[in-house]
């Protein structure tokens, strides 16, 4: 008794890991359909002691699947991932095509679970440096309120894809061996560097991905007023997104009591050790599914501000972990029914 679950993207960085968490975390798949482009129809994936087809990403292909992750392009979203949930299936989307849509839940299971209860089989998992983001706020939103919140991100190159991984790698050989590799996927090199542009600029200066931490943050935390604002950093690192977070409450609170809110609360991992040179970094986080904080500190300037440092694989709990786990509160919850 299981599933027929699609993974449209099963090639591509976040498919792989969809993959992956679905077969460490035994979710009951009784037929995988792996999907992709053209290109890559015939060639197989291994999963559950099965090796499996991929099949190119049509409507037919999704035809009877219950459970479809996307993990391709906003685009391939746009076109299938209707077509999918009207055929009957629960998809879960990983784009931003759907998310700010008021029909469609965008959901991180520990946040705000109960917005599942009123899907139409489509629902939105957030972006990576959104989902790390509020279940680090979460908690703290629940015992003091939050009145403002400032966050900087140092993205990995992974969140943009697998070409993106491939051209910092690149870039870095050619450093090394004193050559120049032009940049394609990012508009300047990414070894060496620093790029204060993730995703396309938008309105008032602001790109595209800041403006997703802002939007999809007062979304999931339900306070449409919140005072959010980023800015959103690519930096050379393969896997693992980092955050500095300034945020201001709205009851009193010491460093302790979000201490302890943040140690009580689910997915997050405090490691908080200044002198003993303990505090997350990409590297320790990576291939982990829970959000690491550390850093923790007052601003003495500000009554009730605080600063966080916040740490995530993004393509674990940034991407398909929150992807799986809203299937598991979906089976946990009774639908859809197995064959
Ligand atoms: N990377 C992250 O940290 C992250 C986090 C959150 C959300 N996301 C979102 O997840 C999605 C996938 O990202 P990724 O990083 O995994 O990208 P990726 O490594 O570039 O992989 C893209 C995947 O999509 C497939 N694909 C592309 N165009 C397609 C089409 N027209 N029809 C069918 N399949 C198509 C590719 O198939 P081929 O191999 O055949 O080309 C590949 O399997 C994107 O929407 C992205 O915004 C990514």
């Amino acid at each position: 008794m299981g599933f027929r679950v699609a993974v449209v993207g099963a090639t591509g960085l976040v498919g792989q890991q969809v993959l992956r968490v679905l077969e460490e975390r035994r979710f009951p798949v009784e037929e995988l359909r792996p999907l992709a482009t053209s290109r890559s129809a015939g060639r197989t994936v291994e999963f559950g002691g099965t090796t499996w087809e991929v099949g190119e990403a049509t409507a037919g292909a999704l035809a009877g699947v219950d459970f479809a992750f996307f993990a391709a392009s906003g685009d391939v979203s746009k076109e299938l991932a209707p077509v999918a949930a009207r055929a009957g299936a629960v998809v879960i989307d990983k784009s931003n095509t759907f998310r700010m849509d008021p029909e469609v839940p965008l959901v991180v299971p520990e946040v705000n679970g109960h917005a599942l209860a009123r899907h139409r089989n489509l629902i939105a998992s957030p972006n990576c440096s959104t989902i790390q983001l509020v279940v680090a706020l979460k908690p703290i939103l629940d015992r003091f309120g939050l009145e403002q919140v400032v966050v900087s991100t140092y993205q990995a190159v992974s969140g943009t894809g697998a070409a993106a991984l491939d051209e910092l790698e690149a870039e870095v050989r050619a450093g090394v061996e004193g050559r120049v590799h032009g940049p394609q996927v990012y508009p300047q090199p990414i070894a060496f560097n620093v790029l204060p542009h993730c995703d396309r600029f938008e309105a008032e200066g602001y790109t595209l991905e800041e403006w997703k931490l802002v939007r999809e943050t007062r979304k999931i935390l339900e306070q449409p007023g919140l005072a959010v604002t980023a800015t959103a950093v690519r930096v050379p690192v393969r896997v693992g997104h980092s955050e500095a977070v300034w945020l201001r409450t709205r009851e009193e609170a010491t460093v302790d009591d979000l201490r302890s809110a943040l140690q009580a609360a689910p997915g997050v991992v405090v490691v908080d050790d200044p002198g003993a040179g303990a505090y997350p970094t990409p590297l320790q986080v990576a291939g982990r599914d829970e959000v690491y904080v550390g850093r923790l500190r007052h601003d003495p300037a500000v009554p009730r501000a605080f600063w966080l440092w916040i740490v995530a694989d993004n393509l674990r709990k940034g991407a398909a972990t929150n992807a799986v786990q809203i299937a598991e509160a979906l089976v946990a919850a009774g639908a859809p029914s197995r064959h």
